[in-house]
């Protein structure tokens, strides 16, 4: 299953890496050949996140993590090796040669994603027959335009148990197929599958790149379960994707609204408000606002005026300030969500609410001041507690000017009272953070997978030559020849060790060590340290004694390590 290594040089020449990650990442600084922005495999406020547009490589000096562009696709795309290739190669319109293309887990992929499309055609094409009719009247009673019918794909499942079935049966998939991707049960009484979405509304979801992925389907009318949803499948995972996304991302607005209901995006939508998207009938995770922190600077919140709306904004706030996007809230009326509101006063109504939104600071200090009855002073010192608590989390002073006084106002306690309990505030806050960091620092990528233990490095002395060695081999292979006193057991770091027989081996293969052809031979995590490893300076002026100076450091570290090997030195001598 290897692919060539011309094969993979070439996807890499053809997937320019300042290209590839733009579409993911937006650069806010460049200094020299280096774009910087922020890292979209960690929440950060300043950017850490950097590409070489020359070396062809990323690296976060934030997370460690780095690469070349195909570790990039894999870590931000969640795919394997052989699964980033094959994206690549079609981003590039590239074939990818046999070897690599009989992956049984991409081809099944392949397989389910085009048994989705058919079935959102077969879905959508029904609206136009007869047994479509009862669809129809429901979309035309919400208000739903046949535009909005055409761009969001919406459809109806007729009321049948098989007749999707049939349909991709007929097609060619097999109901094993059907089954991992959703679309049918399997009966326990016959053994045989049914349709899962039978009279429904049908919504698909699709991804960024336009693949239907799975389906939302509504009741016609009133009854329970008012949605059903497509379960994770291999191709879906709710907790990565919102509804919308696809249309949203190209939306000219530089924030998204985010919604509760599929319908409230659909009519957004409508009325011009093309930047609304949903969640898929889940709060919303980090996963989801990682994803819109990628194409957009801010996100409002838009959900129900209703207590379980109110409970999901304050979720929603904490989750999207850890990535460091703009958090706005906007405050519907009369316990409304915004299809109705739209139904009622119009897309005019709609702006003006959007043009007052307030930052998440206001909305959380105005539904905390509600919680309270200021005239009692045992509420106001609880009051004063949760807010300066909440002011800690300002960053800008000018803001903590505004918001303390505006609190000051409401208790009558001074600003400056005020301002020395958000301190204490910040000053618990930040000592937090800095055991979190600490804690986080003594364990690098503990969280990630237990195989990252090998990437610590006990010995710092011999970790430093060792990653000098490799960094001169990398930048020149000539360097190496087969009498270099050192072997991979040498290394006081395994990883490094490793890193070194891999490098050595391709050098006396004569083969090269570029990011593409490393990268199926390492972890992201991995690749990360070889990167990092490469940024560190190196004084070029006399490479060969500087590689025999590392070699004399390492083996004097391994012969402290190692009483044995002292042993053989004194009787050497
Ligand atoms: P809502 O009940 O607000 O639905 O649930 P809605 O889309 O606004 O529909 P209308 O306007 O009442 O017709 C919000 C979202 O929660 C998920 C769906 O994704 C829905 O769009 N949901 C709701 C479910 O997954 N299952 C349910 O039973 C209900
Ligand atoms: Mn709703």
């Amino acid at each position: 299953m290897a692919f060539p290594e011309s094969f993979l040089e070439e996807l890499a020449n053809r997937n320019d890496i300042v290209d590839v990650v733009g579409g993911y990442v937006n650069f806010i600084k460049r200094s020299g050949s280096n774009q910087f922005g922020l890292c979209p495999f960690h929440g950060e406020r300043t950017p850490s996140f950097s590409v070489h547009a020359d070396k062809q490589i990323y690296y976060c000096f934030g997370c460690h993590k780095g690469g070349g562009v195909i570790n990039f696709i894999m870590e931000i795309e969640n795919l394997t090796f052989p699964d980033a290739v094959h994206f690549l190669a079609s981003r590039a319109g590239m074939t990818v040669p046999d070897e690599g293309g009989n992956d049984e887990a991409i081809q099944r992929r392949a397989r389910l994603l085009a048994a989705n499309k058919e079935a959102a055609r077969f879905y959508h094409n029904l609206l136009s027959t007869p047994l479509g009719h009862t669809a129809v009247d429901y979309i035309n009673r919400r208000g739903i335009s046949k535009e909005m019918v055409k761009t969001f794909g919406l459809g109806a499942a007729p009321d049948s148990w098989t007749a999707l079935t049939d349909h991709l049966t007929r097609r060619g998939y097999s109901a094993e197929e059907l089954l991992l991707a959703g679309l049918v049960r399997r009966s326990s009484k016959t053994g045989g599958v049914y349709d899962f979405f039978r009279d429904r509304l049908v919504f698909p979801v699709i991804d960024v790149r336009g693949n239907v992925i799975a389906f939302s389907g509504r009741i016609l009318g009133d009854g329970e379960p008012k949605y059903l949803n497509t379960s994770d499948t291999p191709v879906y995972n709710k907790k990565r994707n919102l509804f919308g996304i696809n249309l949203a991302r190209k939306s000219p607005a530089d924030h998204f609204l985010l919604v509760e209901g599929n319908v409230d995006v659909v009519s957004l939508h409508q009325a011009g408000f093309t930047s609304a998207i949903a969640p898929l009938g889940t709060a919303l995770t980090t996963e989801q606002a990682q994803l819109l922190h990628r194409y957009k600077q801010e996100a409002i919140l838009a959900f129900d005026a209703d207590t379980a709306g109110q409970r999901a904004t304050e979720a929603s706030i904490k989750i999207l300030e850890k990535t460091g996007i703009r958090v706005r809230v906007l405050r519907i009326p009369d316990g409304k969500d915004p299809d109705d509101f739209l139904k009622t006063r119009g897309p005019g109504a709609f702006q003006a609410l959007l043009d007052q939104r307030e930052t998440h600071i206001e909305y959380r200090l105005l539904s905390l001041r509600g919680a309270y009855d200021l005239e009692r002073d045992p509420d106001r010192v609880a009051y004063l507690q949760e807010a300066q608590k909440l002011l800690a989390g300002l960053e800008s002073d000018v803001e903590l000017e505004v918001y303390g006084g505006r609190v000051a106002g409401q208790t009558g306690v001074s600003l400056e009272s005020i301002k020395t309990g958000v301190k204490k505030f910040r000053d618990q806050k930040r000592k937090q953070q800095k055991r979190d960091f600490e804690k986080a620092g003594t364990r690098p990528t503990q969280a990630m997978q237990p195989e990252n233990r090998a990437l610590r490095y006990e010995n710092a002395y011999s970790a430093i030559a060792e990653q000098g060695v490799l960094r001169l081999l990398l930048f020149d292979p000539t360097l190496y020849h087969n009498t270099l006193p050192l072997e991979p057991a040498d290394f006081s770091a395994p990883f490094l060790g490793r890193a070194y027989e891999i490098i050595r081996g391709r050098i006396r293969e004569g083969k090269e060590n570029t990011a593409s052809t490393l990268a199926p031979l390492f972890s992201s995590e991995e690749m990360g340290q070889i990167i990092h490893l490469l940024n560190q300076p190196e004084n070029p002026a006399d490479t060969k004694q500087a590689l025999e100076d590392y070699i004399k450091k390492i083996q004097a570290e391994k012969r402290k390590r190692d009483p044995e090997a002292n042993l053989l030195e004194i009787y050497k001598q």
